[in-house]
């Protein structure tokens, strides 16, 4: 794994971009994993950045959302396809067709898991998969105690994770219960990991997820079993890792 510390949200975002820019610049029609939630907003502005700038061209890439709610309507601003919608594909001009979301509003939602698990691979899996980091250490919406093999499913969100997010609905009360959410075997399939994270809120889950033992209960641990996971926060987060030194000092020893 490697481990990048900058100094502040923005440069975690400018560097989660330069790595996902080079994905696409060699494959434009490259498989992305999109994360939801205010971790990846920097990512996904300064990509928008690079759109005007450098003419980075994101009309054939595919995307697939990491997960979404089950019981709210599509159209509703908190939920996972609007968001994505709002923050990844208009800014970044993605074709909406391309870009799919788990069908939190099926009827048969184990069938709806499998046909994600399906359209993952029907479009030759996912090249990069960009990750956020919750505070108690879920990816996705894989919770404490999720399986580290776990594919597309449902799953019932814990109370912590609800009241985190209880920010983006009008009361706690009107934040669902379940959701549908690749798993944490799904996620390891990606060819690619970037995981990003800012603030000090997020610092016990990550040295957890980075220097802890391999455990369900730090879902986010899981990308110790992958072989291209990269790790980018900010001081804050980064402030209870014990090996910081080391990760400087592979920054300043690129081989
Ligand atoms: C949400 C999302 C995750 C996200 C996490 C952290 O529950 N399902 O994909 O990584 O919470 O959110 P934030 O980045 O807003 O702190």
């Amino acid at each position: 794994m490697k481990v990048v510390i900058v100094e502040n949200p923005k440069a975690v975002g400018a560097a989660a971009a330069q790595i996902i820019a080079t994905v696409v610049l060699a494959k434009p029609r490259a498989v992305l994993g999109f994360a939801t939630g205010s971790s990846p907003g920097a990512t996904y502005r300064s990509l928008a950045t690079m759109v005007q700038a450098v003419h980075l061209d994101f009309s054939e890439v595919r995307g697939f959302a990491l997960d979404e709610y089950v019981g709210i309507p599509r159209g509703h601003p908190a939920s996972y396809a609007e968001v994505i919608r709002r923050e990844i594909v208009e800014p970044l001009g993605l074709t909406p067709a391309n870009v799919s979301v788990p069908d939190g509003q099926a009827q048969d939602l184990d069938q709806a898991g499998r046909d994600y698990e399906e359209a993952i691979i029907e479009a030759g899996g996912i090249d990069i998969q960009i990750l956020g980091i919750g505070a108690n250490g879920h990816i996705g919406f894989n919770e404490p105690t999720s399986s580290l093999t776990s594919l597309t499913r449902i799953k019932t969100l814990t109370e912590s994770t609800r009241r985190d997010n209880a920010r983006f609905f009008d009361h706690l009360s009107a934040v669902p219960v379940h959701c549908l959410t690749q798993g944490l075997g799904t996620i390891l399939r990606s060819h690619e990991l970037v995981l990003v994270a800012h603030g000090s809120h997020k610092a016990v889950a990550l040295a957890a997820a980075v220097e802890g033992p391999l455990t369900s209960m730090v879902p986010a641990s899981v990308i110790q079993l992958h072989s291209r996971a990269t790790v980018i926060v900010d001081e804050e987060a980064a402030s209870l890792l014990t090996l910081t030194q080391y990760y400087r000092f592979v920054a300043s020893h690129l081989p």
